[in-house]
């Protein structure tokens, strides 16, 4: 097992340092003339066409990259899109017929709850897409097309390169369908996604020390909050899902604007509260939404960490530490500000003396439903 992971102390920290490569792999051959062209999904235009809605169903950290394919179909491909859990969705009697696109993400293809809304959505008439990691695993032979993620095997149980991966698959497939429906706009979005792996390799060589540094300092802490917003909202889900997983410590994530409609009660003095704060160059507007969440926190004592761009001086005041990631489209920093979290809870988990790789409780694929 040691070989295995190739001089790294656990598989998950060999796949978090692997996401430049993963995300590298999962564009490779999909972009032609400047266009995102997916070859899976050649002769299949008529999956995106007539279509009047999108389902993205899938559970757990698939759920959250999900959330942000959500705002990059709706963007880019105009066509309203919503993401469901899996296990919810097949539950009661959802408006779904060949007017809909079931988009379903798997990184084993074999989980039983995301497998039962596929078949589920066939057997309504829905027109079926996967988006997986693993060839030939049982998701994608029930779909009607199939994307698949290029991130390599993953090992451990928390899942990150197959994240970083699957975001970057519902980037090509917006872009994609976008082209398909005439709807694409967006002029620099796919030398954007040319870049976007040598991005996630500088956050890894400039922040994996201090954001450790932070973890250990902090192995003590019972709760920790992420906020985010707009496509920071499922990252902070998800830091707070890693952090649960694999350090045991209570954690929750929120959209930044809900913070008045309840969770500003739990703020109290030294609560550390992780911030995604988005560009403020996409939107002022948001960003400004988000400074002010920060200073409302801050005013109650909370612990702010906050992850931004670089250059961003406007988190500074009010700060206790700030964690940078390099300037890139809005629909892409989801990919690199989830870097930091990862390793965050990594490096908590380690400070607790926890094996990453094999949390109670979990196991890698949940082939029951
Ligand atoms: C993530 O860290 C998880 N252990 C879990 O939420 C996982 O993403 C979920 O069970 C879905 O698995 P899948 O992608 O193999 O379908």
């Amino acid at each position: 097992a040691a070989a295995e992971k190739g001089g790294w102390s656990s598989f998950m920290a060999k796949e978090v340092a692997e996401q430049p490569e993963a995300v590298a792999n999962t564009i490779r051959g999909r972009v032609r003339d400047g266009a995102v062209v997916i070859p899976e999904l050649d002769g299949l235009d008529e999956l995106f066409i007539g279509i009047n809605r999108v389902i993205i169903t899938a559970c757990g950290t698939a759920s959250y990259a999900a959330l942000v394919g959500k705002y990059a179909i709706e963007q880019w491909a105009r066509v309203a899109t919503d993401v469901e859990l899996a296990h919810e969705f097949r539950y009661r009697d959802p408006v779904i017929g060949d007017d809909t696109l079931v988009i379903s993400i798997s990184q084993s293809g074999e989980t039983m709850d995301t497998l039962m809304a596929v078949k589920y959505a066939r057997e309504r008439g829905a027109r079926t897409l996967s988006i997986c990691n693993t060839q030939g695993a049982t998701i994608p032979r029930e779909s009607d097309a199939v994307v698949y993620t290029h991130a390599g095997p993953e090992v451990a149980v928390a899942s990150t390169k197959a994240f970083s991966a699957q975001i970057t698959a519902l980037l090509l497939l917006g872009l994609h369908m976008g082209r398909v429906r005439s709807t694409l706009t967006d002029t620099t979005a796919v030398e954007e996604l040319s870049t976007l792996p040598e991005k996630i390799a500088q956050v890894l060589a400039e922040e994996n020390e201090h954001v450790s540094q932070l973890a250990g300092w902090m192995a003590d802490t019972r709760s920790v909050l992420f906020l985010g917003r707009h496509v920071g909202y499922p990252i902070a889900l998800e830091g707070a899902l890693k952090l649960k997983e694999i350090s045991y410590i209570h954690a929750e994530g929120f959209a930044a604007g809900e913070l008045k409609h309840g969770p500003i009660a739990l703020i109290e003095p030294g609560q550390p509260v992780f911030v995604i704060v988005p560009s403020p160059r996409h939107s002022a507007l948001i960003h400004s939404k988000v400074v002010s969440n920060i200073q409302e926190i801050r005013a109650r004592g909370a612990r702010v960490i906050v992850v931004a761009e670089e250059g961003d001086a406007a988190v500074l005041p009010f700060a206790d530490e700030v964690i940078r990631i390099p300037l890139a489209g809005a629909m892409f920093e989801p990919v690199l500000a989830v870097v930091p979290l990862q390793i965050f809870a990594m490096a908590l988990a380690t400070a607790k003396g926890l094996d990453v790789d094999q949390p109670r409780n979990l196991a890698k694929s949940v082939t029951v439903e």
